[in-house]
């Protein structure tokens, strides 16, 4: 049994900075940061199987199939570093999802506590997600918003930063759409579950992360 455990689900489009914030609040709230775009992205640098097969999704924007997403989530959480809970970024994205994590916290005798949308308009969203730089460690940058100290450097280990194949102008706006059609459906179910709470996502990083942590306590 896992009673004590937190789960808290980021939900919000592409770009609304749900990695961004995700970390944050997991290094203040002593959780694991569960990303399923990082583990698929972890994947295909190592040219695992699964990274291959979800990489032919991702670079169209499409979603990975929910059994694969599923069983891949399933694996993660049963690691012992998910024992106080963790903060899910990226899952679940589909009701199907939804419901299978639904099920499998129940196994672990756990529950989504609460659900942060971040919510930011198209027009922002495209405008963060073609400046996102990343690092190969995960950490994301902005070339205005959130700048490294040093052009295209991560300031943790000095490496180059990248830009995602997805951050395409048209593959962002099939992100875009894919989220309407197949994710915001999640808007409704967390909220007739009471478990939603709305962010306003274009304020500044800091003040997103000061709501976050109002709602969370
Ligand atoms: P994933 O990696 O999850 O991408 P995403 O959901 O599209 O979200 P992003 O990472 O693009 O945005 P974000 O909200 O995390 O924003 P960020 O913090 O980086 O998924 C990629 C792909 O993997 C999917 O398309 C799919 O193919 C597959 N996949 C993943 N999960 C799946 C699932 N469950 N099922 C099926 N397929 C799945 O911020 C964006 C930028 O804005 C950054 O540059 C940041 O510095 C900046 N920024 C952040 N906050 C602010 C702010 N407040 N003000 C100004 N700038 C800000």
């Amino acid at each position: 049994m896992n009673e004590k455990a937190t789960y808290i689900v980021m939900l919000g489009p592409p770009g609304a900075g749900k990695g961004t914030q995700a970390k944050i609040l997991a290094e203040k709230l002593g959780l694991v940061h569960i990303s399923t775009g990082d583990l698929f992205r972890e994947n295909l640098s190592q040219e695992t199987e699964l990274g291959k097969l979800a990489s032919s999704y991702m670079a169209k924007g499409e979603l990975v199939p929910d059994d694969v997403t599923i069983a891949m989530v399933k694996e993660r959480l049963s690691r012992p570093d998910c024992a106080k809970g963790a903060v899910m970024d990226g899952f679940p994205r589909t009701p199907a999802q939804a419901e299978a994590f639904e099920a499998l916290l129940a196994e672990i005798g756990g529950k989504v506590d609460l659900v942060p949308f971040i919510s930011v308009p198209n027009d922002v969203l495209v405008e963060r997600l073609s400046g996102r730089w990343m690092s190969h460690a995960g950490r994301v940058y902005h070339a205005l918003y959130n700048p490294p100290k040093v052009k295209w450097v991560d300031d943790v280990d000095g490496s180059p930063l990248y830009q995602r194949d997805d951050d395409k102008p048209e593959t962002v706006l099939h992100r875009i759409n894919v989220y309407y059609d197949q994710t915001s459906p999640l808007i409704d179910f967390y909220r007739q579950a009471g478990k939603l709470v709305e962010i306003d996502g274009t304020q500044e990083i800091e003040q997103v992360t000061e709501d976050l942590l109002k709602a969370v306590a």
